[in-house]
């Protein structure tokens, strides 16, 4: 099983007993409050000179009660919300970096006025931060401490919020383990292990399709992009279904599962290559987003389809030219072997079909195309689905700051794709590339549908604030939050 440190806990306290903590961070609601906080009013003048200074995190040791406190400076007025509360996140993350060094076994966090405004952002930011991957680090030596437990008073923030935002960024972080564990790990078959883990952790029910049920689905694009694997395929489906649920008709989640992409025959450029454990990210966004709607229980109908497998290159292997039948019957002719997650996407978005969804939205590290179009800073979305889903996607996008840009499915953009001897071909032309491939996949829809490509921010090659480095867990936060919209 993934190994998964310790998170740091969430405890409610007596509103009294926030002061007796040796390490503090306050987020100041109003630079004034300052002098309401009497143990930091003889500091009064030197925050507000540093708040001048646009500084946003603001030590003040208290050097006769031995005692560190953080100020978080009030947000700015002026900005956007969803500016704010990204600025608070990433403030908390910087505090983080810098407290983590000292951690302390226990911190307590709250606001100036006692209203607990904001705090759900400085805890979000601040937690996301903690995560870390060292399972084959081998070193002995001193292990590193860790913050122990950051207790928060308990008039600030309601007891179901803060469960609610543990649970979230524990599903985040299984989703990053997920996409950081290797394929010497993580094959097919155990990222099907590892989603049945969390289905029993957190209460959703996981079932896993082997190759010869594969077969007999006739699921040609998994079992065409997995010819030249030494390992099997899997499909999985994870059901989530609540009594009481809000909806009638399901929302399918369909992630791309590539546990690993070498490019298969079209074999990839070696530099960079080892990023490309990545290629499931999307399949980990769908299991965190329904790991994380399980354990908060959210009252709606969630099935998640991930088809896994590596592309690798062999004797075996599908080749350019070649024609794949996906399981609705259509057929592919493969131009470029490296263009596999459409192909396996094809089977699922065809099985999605079954449940006749409410909406289906797929996840996928799909194009570099996507990536050289916005980088790493938020994500491309096509799609089928109406307006006000759209809309409300992308506000939530705004929200929790993975943020979405819509591309367009212009009917010409399909002529790229028109093969000579079969229904479609799996590349077009170098141009727009991230739109065919969405065009592709529009190809085996039927059904309100939204792709978002997640390329450029799945995998980070240097750290970004609390996002971190390596594996973010992008579209997680995004479509719990989404779909918490749909319950409310
Ligand atoms: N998995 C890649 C896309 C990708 C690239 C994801 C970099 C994350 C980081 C995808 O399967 C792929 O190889 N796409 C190719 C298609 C090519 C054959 C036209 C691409 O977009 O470069
Ligand atoms: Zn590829
Ligand atoms: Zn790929």
């Amino acid at each position: 099983m993934v190994n998964l440190p310790a998170m740091t806990e969430l405890k409610l306290i007596k509103q009294q007993d926030k002061t007796d903590y040796q390490t503090r961070i306050i987020l100041l609601d109003n630079i004034n409050d300052i002098e309401k906080l009497s143990e930091l009013a003889e500091s009064a003048a030197f925050i507000k000179l540093q708040v001048k200074n646009k500084e946003k995190s603001i030590p003040v040791y208290n050097y006769k009660s031995g005692t560190t406190t953080w100020l978080i400076t009030p947000p700015d007025e002026n900005v956007q919300k969803i500016r704010s509360d990204e600025d608070l996140r990433q403030t908390a993350s910087d505090l983080f970096r810098k407290i983590q060094k000292s951690a302390p076994e226990e911190l307590v966090i709250y606001t100036s006025s006692g209203t607990g405004k904001n705090l759900l952002s400085v805890l979000e930011g601040f937690m996301l931060s903690s995560y870390k991957f060292d399972k084959y680090k081998t070193e002995i030596g001193q292990p590193e401490k860790e913050i122990g437990t950051i207790k928060i008073p308990e008039n600030e923030v309601k007891e179901k919020d803060l469960k609610d935002l543990s649970n979230v960024i524990k599903a985040v972080f299984r989703a990053r383990t997920l996409v950081n564990e290797p394929l010497s790990y993580l094959t097919a078959q155990k990222f099907s292990e590892e989603i049945e883990n969390l289905g029993r952790e957190a209460g959703f029910i996981v079932e896993v399709f082997q190759k010869s049920r594969i077969e007999a689905l006739k699921m040609g694009g998994l079992l065409g992009v997995n010819k030249g694997s030494p390992n099997p395929p899997t499909f999985n489906i994870l059901d989530y279904n609540p009594t009481g649920a809000v909806n009638k008709k399901p929302y399918v989640l369909v992630g791309k599962g590539v546990v690993y992409d070498t490019g298969g025959i079209s074999l990839k450029p070696s530099e960079g290559m080892e990023a490309m454990k990545c290629d499931m990210a999307g399949a980990a966004a769908v299991a965190g987003t329904i790991y994380a709607a399980a354990a908060n229980k959210l009252p709606v109908h969630i099935i998640g389809l991930i088809p896994a497998t590596e592309n690798r290159p062999s004797g075996d292997a599908i080749v350019p030219g070649d024609i794949l039948t996906i399981s609705n019957g259509k057929t592919v002719e493969v131009i470029n072997t490296d263009a596999e997650g459409r192909l396996i996407l094809a089977d699922a978005l065809c099985y999605a079909k079954k449940f006749n969804p409410e909406l289906v939205i797929d996840l996928a590290t799909l194009t570099g195309s996507a990536i050289r179009a916005i980088g790493k800073e938020g994500m491309v979305m096509m799609g089928t689905a109406g307006a006000e889903v759209k809309s409300q996607l992308t506000e939530t996008g705004f929200e929790v700051y993975e943020r979405i840009v819509e591309f367009p499915l212009w009917e010409e953009y399909g002529k790229y794709l028109e093969s000579d001897i079969a229904d479609i071909k799996n590349l077009g032309p170098s141009e727009a590339g991230a739109i065919t491939a969405g065009k592709f996949l529009e190809f085996f829809t039927s059904f309100p549908w939204i792709h978002l490509d997640i390329a450029g921010g799945a995998f980070l090659s240097s750290e970004d604030s609390y996002r971190g480095k390596n594996g973010t867990g992008i579209g997680v936060r995004l479509i719990y939050n989404f779909l918490k919209k749909q319950a409310e």
